[in-house]
């Protein structure tokens, strides 16, 4: 592979999106659509990541704090994409080719990026662009092609005549250039659009003007070039990154009664044979062990850890708690910052009094345990192995019940 640098444009202030937050990190599926891109990058084996920031740079940098791969380029003020990628020049003069890509498209595949690069350096091109064809382009800047079907521009929405705006090949932002062609490019680009902004775009028009080739293939499936410009965007890419998740959860043998409503976190780990029932929400780095049936309408939160054989059934919420093995809460609890021993029976109702009012506290519980129905565990608590819980105790060290105490 040629030596390639990736430049992620995040420095933008989003108007469409109505929101202090940078819009990069809004989250899709659990992680800022960001970290998605950076991911695709590092797929294909990147390992220099400029991110050009801006509006609010510091949430973004402090994010990704410690990670040595990547790099945060500063664009002062937000004058365009052209502008955003020129800001990197003095940073790559020793790489062959930079990937361009937008911090707001995190559906971007790895298999797209080695396909752009390998293009480019195959036809010793100046540059390679992935396209799409939608059935509404609405939005997205228009492929202008020649009679030949050669590339000799893109034209962004809001400059487009009535003509073009028919066009339905589009620009998902997905590129591949020679290093030093788009960087001399950028240096001729000028704000001569309704925008009055320096477009990346453009660059590829003062390139093939120029008689350099830029190469565009149409290689991405609709679904995956999609952009976040607005919250409505914004939930349509998080429905398909979920189903992407979900595909590959269901490919490793987890059965999902009903996909359209259940939301797992991309990093959850669920094991074969778990069932997952609907309305399960499922947030956070949690694991999920072999032959569990979780939900329907349960919430799993950060930290929490099911072994093999659980069943976590009906409104039950669960925070950085730990169930062994074949251990069981079928109905309306939460239990938060506790640990479970193994064929622990939790009864409807039972409740993790965690909180006092100033400090979270933990709860264990050890192995056989009936907890009866309606029970309070008042944390910190140790419950001992095999002790049967009546229904509606108030479970605490200082004694209200003879046989809890330290484990
Ligand atoms: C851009 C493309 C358009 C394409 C679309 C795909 C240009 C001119 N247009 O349009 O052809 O169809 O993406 O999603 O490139 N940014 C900066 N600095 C700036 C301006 C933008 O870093 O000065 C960043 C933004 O934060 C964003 C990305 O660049 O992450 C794209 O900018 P955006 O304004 O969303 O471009 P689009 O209008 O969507
Ligand atoms: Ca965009």
């Amino acid at each position: 592979m040629p030596k390639t640098a990736a430049i992620i444009l995040a420095a933008g202030r989003s108007t469409r999106m109505i929101t202090d937050l940078p819009k990069v990190m809004h989250e899709v599926c659990g992680r800022p659509m960001l970290a998605w891109v950076v991911d695709a990058c590092r797929a294909v084996g990147i390992d220099r990541i400029l991110v050009v920031v801006g509006y609010h740079k510091e949430v973004i940098v402090d994010n990704f704090a410690n990670q040595p791969d990547m790099v945060f380029v500063e664009q002062a003020r937000q004058k365009g994409t052209g502008d955003a990628v020129a800001c990197c020049r003095e940073y790559l003069d020793d790489q062959d080719t930079v990937l361009v890509l937008a911090g707001d498209g995190p559906l971007v595949r790895p298999e797209i990026l080695k396909l752009l690069i390998d293009k480019t350096t195959q036809e010793r091109s100046a540059g390679t662009l992935a396209t799409a064809k939608l059935k509404d382009p609405t939005g997205y800047g228009r492929i202008i092609r020649d009679e030949y079907g050669n590339l000799t521009g893109i034209v962004e929405e809001s400059d487009c005549t009535p003509e073009q705006k028919r066009i339905t090949e589009i620009n998902p932002s997905y590129y591949c250039f020679d290093r030093s062609a788009i960087f001399d490019a950028l240096e001729q680009v000028q704000p001569n659009n309704v925008k009055g902004e320096y477009y990346l775009t453009d660059a590829i028009k003062v390139l093939v003007e120029s008689g350099r080739r830029v190469v565009a293939v149409t290689a991405v499936e609709p679904e995956d070039v999609l952009s976040i410009n607005s919250r409505q965007q914004l939930a349509v890419v998080s429905r398909v990154m979920e189903s992407r998740i979900q595909d590959r959860l269901m490919s490793s043998g987890v059965t999902i009664i009903d996909p359209e409503n259940t939301w797992i976190d991309a990093r959850a780990e669920i094991g074969q044979d778990t069932v997952i029932f609907p309305f399960t929400y499922i947030h956070g780095h949690v694991k999920i062990g072999r032959n569990c049936r979780v939900g329907p309408f349960a919430y799993l939160r950060e930290g929490t850890a099911l072994e093999d054989d659980v069943v976590i059934g009906v409104f039950t919420e669960l925070k950085n708690t730990r169930f062994d093995a074949g251990s069981r809460a079928r109905h309306h609890s939460y239990l938060g910052d506790a640990r479970f021993g193994k064929n622990v029976d939790v009864g409807t109702g039972t409740i993790t009094a965690n909180f006092d009012g100033k400090k979270i506290h933990q709860t264990w519980v050890g192995d056989n345990v009936y907890i009866g129905s309606g029970s309070i565990l008042v944390a910190p608590l140790h419950v001992k192995s095999g002790i049967q819980i009546p229904p509606g105790t108030v479970v605490d060290n200082k004694g209200e019940h003879p046989e809890s105490g330290q484990k």
